[in-house]
């Protein structure tokens, strides 16, 4: 079922002429706009978003100023977890368009100076990939199955799991399968929900069909990908018993035999051989979860990837002490291995900043809709203070609209499958997807084509007056926000370069740091008590995330959560 472009002789698009051969890592400190296809513009009204809709937003995000766009996964897919169950790896699903659709896209944004980076899903296909379907279809004897992670059962039947493993979704880590006379037959191991069976990494043709799907999107003309579950890819040998339950809670502490094995480094190192062969940079960047930053940075190794998710960092509750700590601790783990820090406050896994830091500290899954001004707040003077940080920042769609979690969806539309399953993983990712606002006062705020029109999650009433449409030219709006930050950052190199920021004393509650380079100096002010603070005037007033600023005499008036960039 892979799609051809209609006419194969095309060229790939061609890669960002300005840096193509360029000296700068243009890598190193770029801002990457996360695009979540279902839910950012519906160019044909059916209610989910589609390739054709961000194609014709991309001028919005060369005007936000951003440096390349992430999109998470618009292959064919059943949608069983909206599209990170990956049938055809090589096609477009139809809700999303077509390869001609990818290619006009990728080719738009190179011309307006816009990087387009692709999901890659490899520790997992959907349980209707061909390889899947043919596994089971030709039962036990199939060489098929060894692409996968089939094993027998243990009990005197077989009818339990092989090992104690449990989904990230929730339940057991297995499935057992059915054989083509109909009879149980073995267990296949997901991490994820059972429509996601775990490749198995240890085959050949594993490895040479992903370094394939590598090259088929570079010669497409991504500029990179994104890589989900990086450090799951393989599995410690004999797939041994974690002896104990709620395995989940242990992520993040332990190493598990599933995750962050060794073994997935030589993976990466070969999938580096393959980005350098391709001119203008082309990066992977690891989705990791692991213990600790110090494992994360063994993923950006020279010759391993180019960046990972600072999900230290996304987890960092609104407070001086813990940010600083976790600042330090992320510079200090990438300086050795040479690769920027990235930055992160939101994706589409987990409750939006706005909400989270409205809310007492409590994880990044966050079910209530907390203080809602408190949490814009802080959320705005979050962004300036991540955006003033050395090292690469991702944005996801709609925070720059400073769009809260959807706390109050209905079980009814809910389409997260972790909802579905017990004790698994948060299951209340769907508010965090809800299409977002463009223009008008009628759902779907320009989502879609046509007012009235549907969207594939409801949007609250109150989105009318967050809309781009709304937000566009009101100097108070978090939009214009993010338009100047991202302005400043592009006009002042000190921002974003370099991996080194200088700590300088503040008082309790607040931090205040400076970047130097050789354009100028940089300082950022960061209160985040409830209370105003007075201290010494560093500079200039570059940005301020409250819209304004008292100087006097020296003298600043910071006011309750707020960050301040200051020329020097
Ligand atoms: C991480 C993705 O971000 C998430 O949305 C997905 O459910 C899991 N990986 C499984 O692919």
């Amino acid at each position: 079922m892979t799609q051809n472009l209609a006419d194969t002789s095309r060229p790939a698009a061609a890669p960002i002429a300005a840096n193509a051969g360029a000296t700068r890592d243009w890598w190193r400190d770029a801002v990457i706009y996360q695009v979540y296809p279902r839910s950012f513009a519906d160019a044909n009204g059916d209610g989910m978003g589609d390739l054709p809709g961000v194609r014709s937003r991309l001028p919005y995000l060369r005007d936000l100023g951003v440096d390349a766009v992430w999109l998470s996964p618009f292959y064919a897919s059943p949608q069983a977890d909206a599209g990170y169950d990956v049938a055809d790896y090589r096609a477009v699903d139809p809700m999303f368009g077509s390869l001609l659709d990818a290619d006009a896209l990728i080719r738009d944004a190179h011309q307006l100076g816009l990087r387009i980076i692709v999901d890659l899903v490899p520790n997992h296909s959907s349980d209707q990939h061909e390889w899947f379907q043919r596994a089971l279809r030709d039962g036990p004897a199939s060489p098929l199955r060894d692409r996968y992670h089939f094993r027998p059962g243990k009990g005197e039947n077989g009818e339990l799991p092989p090992n104690d493993w449990e989904s990230i979704f929730g339940g057991p880590a297995w499935t057992r399968s059915t054989d083509p006379d109909g009879t149980p037959g073995d267990w296949y191991l997901h991490l994820f929900a059972p429509e996601q069976p775990d490749f198995n990494w240890e085959n050949a043709a594993v490895a040479d069909e992903f370094r394939s799907i590598l090259r088929f999107w570079l010669d497409m003309g991504v500029d990179g990908f994104r890589i989900d579950v990086a450090h799951g890819l393989v599995k410690a040998q004999g797939l041994p018993d974690i002896g104990g339950s709620d395995q989940l809670k242990l992520l993040g502490n332990d190493v598990m035999p599933f995750f962050d094995q060794d073994g997935v480094h030589e993976i990466y190192r070969s999938w580096r051989r393959i980005l350098d062969e391709y001119p203008g940079q082309r990066i992977g960047v690891a989705e990791a979860w692991t213990p600790t930053v110090q494992r994360t940075a063994n993923y950006v190794r020279p010759d391993e990837l180019h960046q990972a998710f600072n999900f230290q960092y996304l987890g960092t509750h609104w407070d001086a002490a813990a940010l600083r700590e976790v600042i330090d601790v992320s510079l200090d783990s990438m300086r050795p291995v040479d690769a920027p820090t990235t930055w992160v406050l939101s994706n589409h896994d987990v409750t939006r900043h706005a909400t989270r830091f409205g809310n007492p500290p409590g994880g990044t899954q966050i079910r209530t809709a907390g203080d809602r001004e408190l949490g814009l707040r802080r959320a705005r003077a979050a962004t300036l203070l991540m955006l003033a940080l050395p090292g690469s920042a991702y944005l996801y769609q709609g925070e720059e609209l400073g769009l809260p979690d959807v706390t109050d969806l209905p079980d009814e539309v809910r389409q997260d499958p972790s909802f579905f399953r017990q004790a698994g993983q948060d299951g209340f990712r769907d508010g965090c997807r809800v299409p977002i606002p463009w223009s008008g006062t009628e759902a779907p705020y320009g989502f879609g084509p046509t007012a009235g029109g549907p969207s594939w999650l409801p949007q609250p009433a109150e989105w009318a007056g967050l809309s781009v449409e709304a937000q566009t030219g009101d100097p108070t709006s978090t939009l214009e926000l993010y338009r100047s930050a991202l302005a400043v950052r592009r006009a002042t190199p000190a921002l974003g370069a370099g991996s080194e920021v200088t700590w300088l004393d503040g008082p309790e509650g607040t931090l205040t740091f400076r970047r130097d380079s050789a354009e100028g100096s940089f300082v950022c002010t960061v209160n985040t008590t409830g209370e105003k603070v007075l201290v010494g005037a560093p500079g200039r007033v570059l940005l301020c995330s409250t819209g304004s600023v008292e100087v006097n005499a020296g003298e600043a008036v910071l006011e309750a959560d707020s960050t301040v960039w200051w020329a020097v």
